[in-house]
């Protein structure tokens, strides 16, 4: 029997043709695996029986939406990730999910390699790869567009002249990926930054700029995951999917980002992500609400370093796993109520509460009533700025002085 290829398929052109010049190349046998991850609007029935069709001798797909938003979107939300501070990880958060559903499924079928169909220029090569060597190092790793220069014009005259049932008519000029948490739109005009991303490249979010009466939704959070909307009982997924739609009908979640890529391009994106940047927006403020000044400073510092590192595909690191306790952690107190008003593309929180507050009222009311003693404010001042007062006294007497 020759030995088996596990390819992450997408039903797209280049994972379709892939099946074949995998074949061709290696030898081995192709089993496609589809992960449906909550891409909207692709019938994963469809896509499973064209992987048949273009030649993979088994094609299985796995329903990973809820593992994706328990395992991946929930930790996400809890570090409020956001790689330069704006995109919310959408491709980058399944990539390890796609990376171990293929090691697994490779294991189980007794492959030793595992294939998939990114370029040589992208971040989702070294995501998928990484991932797969941390978690099953003897696995071969294969990517026959990268590796066998399998360029969009070839591969589509191979699509051709094998008849493959791939339905070029449409042509997208974008390289989209999509999952639940949202959508990434890349190439055609976007590649120069200067040109305007037009209504066109969204489906996620309607047009933030057609009047229409603001939403308000209230987000009930248990240590730090949505656990109800609006006061009814939601699991995390149904809370992503619902929050995409009251966020996108209002035009909530759309980014136009330059980026920095791993491999060190620097590459124009457009993504929307309404639930994502909904509840990372909600979960934040409730953890305004609930975790002590010091703690909340340096957990941003640690949310910016986690994001980096799933951006760079280090998701089963040392690193990630020892931050991700760190991060749980946190999240102890963060539970209560966000009331946000979703209009005309933002996502405001307009209220608050929680059991575990730490706002005291008494303490930062400036009306009668006030129990803050503000007699102990002098004496904090002179003994805190007592290191600057000496230092200073000593850069006059050396001839210094500050800008004043
Ligand atoms: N640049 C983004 C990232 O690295 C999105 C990649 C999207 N992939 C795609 N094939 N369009 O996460």
């Amino acid at each position: 029997m020759a030995e088996r290829v596990v390819l992450a398929y997408s039903g797209g052109l280049d994972t379709s043709v892939g099946i074949g010049w995998l074949k061709d190349a290696t030898g081995k046998d192709v089993v496609a695996l589809a992960i449906d991850v909550g891409q909207e609007g692709e019938d994963m029935e469809v896509i499973r029986q064209r992987a048949l069709d273009c030649g993979a001798v088994e094609a299985v797909v796995i329903d990973a939406r809820d593992e994706f938003a328990n395992d991946y979107l929930m930790p996400a939300l809890k570090a409020n990730a956001l790689y330069q501070k704006r995109y919310p990880l959408v491709s980058a958060l399944s990539r390890p999910l796609i990376a171990k559903h293929l090691a697994s499924t490779a294991i189980a079928l007794g492959a030793d390699s595992v294939a998939h169909g990114c370029t040589g220029k992208g971040n989702d090569q070294v995501r998928f790869e990484a991932a797969v060597a941390a978690l099953a190092p003897d696995l071969i790793s294969l990517a026959p567009v990268r590796d066998f220069a399998l360029t969009r014009d070839k591969a589509i005259v191979y699509a051709a002249e094998h008849n493959l049932p791939i339905v070029q008519s449409k042509k997208s000029p974008y390289s989209i990926d999509q999952n639940v948490w949202g959508r990434a739109v890349e190439t055609g005009f976007l590649e120069d930054p200067w040109n305007a991303p037009i209504e066109d490249l969204y489906t996620y979010s309607q047009d933030p700029a057609i009047p229409r009466e603001a939403t308000e939704v209230t987000i009930t959070f248990t240590e730090g995951i949505p656990t109800a909307i609006d006061g009814k009982p939601v699991t995390p997924l149904e809370a992503v999917v619902q929050l995409n739609r009251l966020a996108g009908d209002q035009g909530i979640g759309r980014i136009d980002i330059v980026e920095d890529r791993l491999v060190g391009i620097k590459s124009r994106e457009v993504y929307e992500s309404p639930a994502g940047l909904t509840l990372i927006a909600a979960h934040e403020e409730l953890e305004n609400l609930t975790i002590e000044r010091d703690l909340a400073r340096y957990k941003r510092g640690v949310e910016s370093k986690w994001s980096e590192l799933v951006y760079d595909g280090l998701w089963f690191s040392g690193l990630k796993r020892s931050l991700d306790v760190f991060i749980d952690d946190t999240q102890r107190y963060v539970s209560g109520e966000v009331r946000l008003e979703l209009h005309a593309g933002k996502a405001t929180v307009t209220g608050r509460k929680s059991e575990q507050s730490l706002y005291d009222f008494d303490l930062a009311t400036y009306d009668t009533g006030d129990t803050f003693d503000q007699s102990q404010a002098k004496g904090f001042i002179e003994i805190w700025s007592l290191p600057s007062k000496i230092s200073a006294r000593r850069d006059h007497a050396a001839g210094g002085s500050i800008e004043a």
